[in-house]
């Protein structure tokens, strides 16, 4: 039964963070659009401070309901880790920082870059994640699977390239002037979102600290660096408009759905994996695109429609490897 819950867990969390990504990331595009003012939009700073919060209550609560609601262990849980076992902690403040980090380097690549080749590039974080875990966590990747990588980015580029191609590139001349110091920012990110969710993995299956403490630890890191990005990018307009001007409930809504996604990110890494992860997004993509063109009237052309085509391939070519379809011929890195 064991087995069977953990099975679940896998399957459920990858699920879950698959149809996530489609509801969050049309709900962060509508926040947007429907101010058309950037005067009275909420501040994007403000709003990853309070995904932060959010995920650190969350966390907190799912800890407890994790002890039992034992208020006495759940004390001692807190002791144990940000008093006793304060160095252990500190490992959980790495991630966090390196996701601040990537996240900053994406904000910033953005204003290099033409968007469809921005988000095609982004998918190479696939391919560094994979050589994470294997020279992190000892894993092997078949030649098959290397090759199912590489179709999978190549499925969601040429989505990605075709859709933006039929909306008309939003380019100006500007944005164009240094794309090579965009695509330098660009590669960066994917090294540490790579190195920081092959991180967590190991940080989380190597050690007796559950998932819902390292994920406080995580938050309560995150929630400080996000203070300080707000003091140091937007102190002044908070300052003279507050903290949550241009909030109003569909933007609670949106930060509630988007911070929903780091838990599940947590979650469908400790249960699956960061490769399986990589592949419930890529699919989120596609069915993203899928709904764009049902929702919002945009058409899917024939490239789109053979990179969501090459998506379903690649799953089944990985998969391959494990349903016994396709021999193992493995290639690994010395440890
Ligand atoms: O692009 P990538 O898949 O690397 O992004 C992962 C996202 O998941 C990051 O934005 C990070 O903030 C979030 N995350 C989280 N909590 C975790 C692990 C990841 O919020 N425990």
């Amino acid at each position: 039964p064991v087995g069977r819950k953990v099975k679940f867990l896998k399957w459920a969390s990858l699920f879950a963070l698959m149809c996530q990504s489609v509801v969050a990331t049309a709900m962060l595009r509508y926040s947007r659009e429907r101010q058309p003012d950037p005067k009275k939009q909420y501040l994007t700073s403000s709003s990853v401070a309070m995904a932060e919060l959010y995920k650190l209550l969350m966390s907190s609560v799912f800890l407890l309901i994790d002890l039992d609601f034992s208020w006495s262990e759940y004390k001692t849980a807190f002791r144990q880790s940000f008093v006793l076992d304060w160095t252990d902690t500190l490992k959980s403040m790495l991630p966090a920082f390196l996701y601040l980090i990537q996240n900053n380097l994406l904000w910033a690549a953005s204003n290099y870059l033409d968007p469809a080749v921005y988000l095609a590039t982004y998918q190479t974080k696939i391919l560094t994640t994979a050589l994470f875990m294997v020279v992190l966590l000892g894993r092997t990747i078949s030649r098959i699977q290397w090759f199912s990588l590489l179709l999978l980015i190549l499925g969601v580029t040429l989505l990605q390239v075709g859709l933006h191609d039929h909306k008309g590139r939003i380019l100006s001349t500007d944005s164009l002037s240094e794309p090579l110091f965009g695509l330098l920012l660009l590669v960066t990110a994917c090294f540490l979102s790579g190195f920081a969710g092959v991180y967590f993995e190991l940080i989380l299956k190597s050690s007796p600290v559950s998932l819902w403490m390292r994920n406080v630890q995580m938050s309560s890191a995150s929630l400080a660096f996000g203070i300080m990005t707000c003091y140091f990018y937007d102190a002044e307009v908070v300052w003279r408009k507050g903290l949550f001007h241009g909030f109003d409930w569909f933007v609670w809504l949106t930060i509630v759905a988007w911070a929903s996604g780091g838990l599940l990110v947590a979650c469908a890494i400790k249960y699956a994996d960061n490769i399986m992860k990589g592949f419930a997004t890529a699919f989120a993509i596609v069915i993203s695109a899928f709904t764009d063109s049902v929702f919002f009237g945009s058409r899917l052309t024939s490239v789109s429609q053979s990179g969501a085509a090459l998506v379903v391939i690649s799953v089944l070519f990985y998969h391959g490897v494990c349903w016994g379809i396709f021999p193992r011929m493995r290639i690994s890195f010395p440890k």
